[in-house]
């Protein structure tokens, strides 16, 4: 071990560990891997044998008291990142958390001061910011190149079926439905892109019953919704309509459509997550054509990940945990941070007001100042 190393500890060892933290920070020179936490006993040791890590807990409480890492990347159901995050900051870890950061605005709050009175880097991820295709449309927007945006859509359409989807269908596991999960990640890359959201008009549909599990076991109804929509009015004066879908056929396991196209007074762009490493560009009066992402925009600076290697709709995703590492080392914020955690839980509560009151609500706009 030298003095670049940092021990990461990794809570929560389901889908999203195994796709995008085990692999992104496996690859990071001076890294280790220190420790595994999951309740479940069964999993816990799978992923110790197929990663080859010999220390795993089922209790946090004494992961942390043991294995005392540098930092960790908590993965686990919504219901439960607020306890584990504090618990993580108590203990002087940096922490790296899912989203949606917490289930309501006030946890969030809770979060990140906390983060910040005891000075751990404090990372939410929003994995989309990494898609080279948006990080390139963001220079452009930056640049100016798109020219004024008049508006904006964002669309993420998918079809999981009809049977149940475990703890996201309950609202007190996972607070909201396609909103936290879809949804949450579009609107913090949408005031990436286009600065602050003023007010937002929405609606929220239940489709399903989600009544039972895919081997037709019955279980309990779920009651969040599987569908969210909503326009939204940014402060630039930008317009934005969004859509998330969770049952929309024609979009399944490969057919999954996640879209967001720019209308600028000089271009549109559209990025598409399947094709992460191209964006379409179209001037003022000529049709949309294919762009490859420039080279200096297909990863993030310094990562040891090579563009060419592997899928690339997975393989961005591994540079979240390089920002993280990176922000770590360098004693800097995390890009996003749980600032943009807390952020994008303001909106979303406003959309969740503005569905249930059926009337546009302004967004709060407190968290501006607390940057
Ligand atoms: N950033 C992204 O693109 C992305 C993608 C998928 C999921 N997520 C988020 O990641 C989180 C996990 O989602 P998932 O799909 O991996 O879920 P999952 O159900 O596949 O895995 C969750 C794991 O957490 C474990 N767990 C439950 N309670 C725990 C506790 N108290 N301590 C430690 N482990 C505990 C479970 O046993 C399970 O193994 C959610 O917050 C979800 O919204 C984010």
């Amino acid at each position: 071990m030298n003095s670049n190393t940092v021990r990461v500890g990794l809570i929560g060892l389901g889908g999203v560990c195994s796709a995008v933290h085990y692999p992104g920070f496996s690859r990071i020179p001076d890294v280790e891997i220190v420790g595994l936490c999951d309740p479940d006993a069964d999993l816990l040791a799978k992923r110790q044998s197929e990663w080859g890590i010999d220390t795993g807990y089922t209790d946090a409480r004494r992961f942390f008291q043991e294995v005392k890492p540098d930092a960790v990347a908590i993965a686990v159901p919504n219901i439960h990142h607020r306890k584990l995050v504090l618990r993580a900051i108590e203990t002087g870890c940096h922490v790296l958390c899912e989203k949606p950061l917490g289930m309501t605005v006030p946890e969030t709050v809770e979060m990140y001061d906390a983060a910040r009175a005891a000075d751990v880097r404090h990372m939410t991820a929003f994995t989309y910011r990494f898609v080279p295709g948006i990080t390139y449309i963001k220079s452009l927007v930056d640049s100016g190149a798109l020219g004024d945006i008049r508006h904006a859509r964002f669309q993420r359409l998918q079809d999981w079926g009809e049977t149940s989807i475990g703890w996201r269908q309950y609202k007190e596991m996972a607070g909201t439905g396609e909103l936290g999960d879809m949804g949450i990640h579009r609107l913090d890359f949408a005031e990436d892109l286009l600065g602050p959201i003023r007010s937002v008009c929405s609606a929220m549909k239940r489709l399903v019953p989600r009544d039972h599990t895919k081997d037709g076991v019955a279980c309990e109804p779920q009651d969040v919704e599987d569908w969210v929509a909503w326009i939204s009015e940014f402060e630039s004066g930008t317009t934005g309509v969004f859509e998330m879908g969770k049952l929309t056929k024609g979009r399944g396991p490969d057919g999954g459509h996640d879209v967001c196209e720019i209308n600028g007074s000089e271009a549109s762009v559209v990025y598409q997550l399947h094709t992460p490493q191209a964006i379409l560009i179209a001037p003022q009066g000529e049709p949309y054509t294919k762009r490859t992402v420039p080279d200096e925009f297909l990863k993030r600076p310094g990562s040891p990940r090579d563009p060419a290697e592997g899928d690339p709709v997975a393989t961005f995703r591994y540079d979240q945990a390089w920002e993280f590492v990176s922000a770590i080392r360098e004693g800097r914020d995390c890009m996003p941070s749980f600032y943009h955690g807390m952020r994008s839980q303001v909106v979303a509560d406003s959309i969740v007001e503005a569905a249930t009151t059926r009337r546009w609500v302004n967004v709060p706009q407190w968290t501006k100042s607390k940057k």
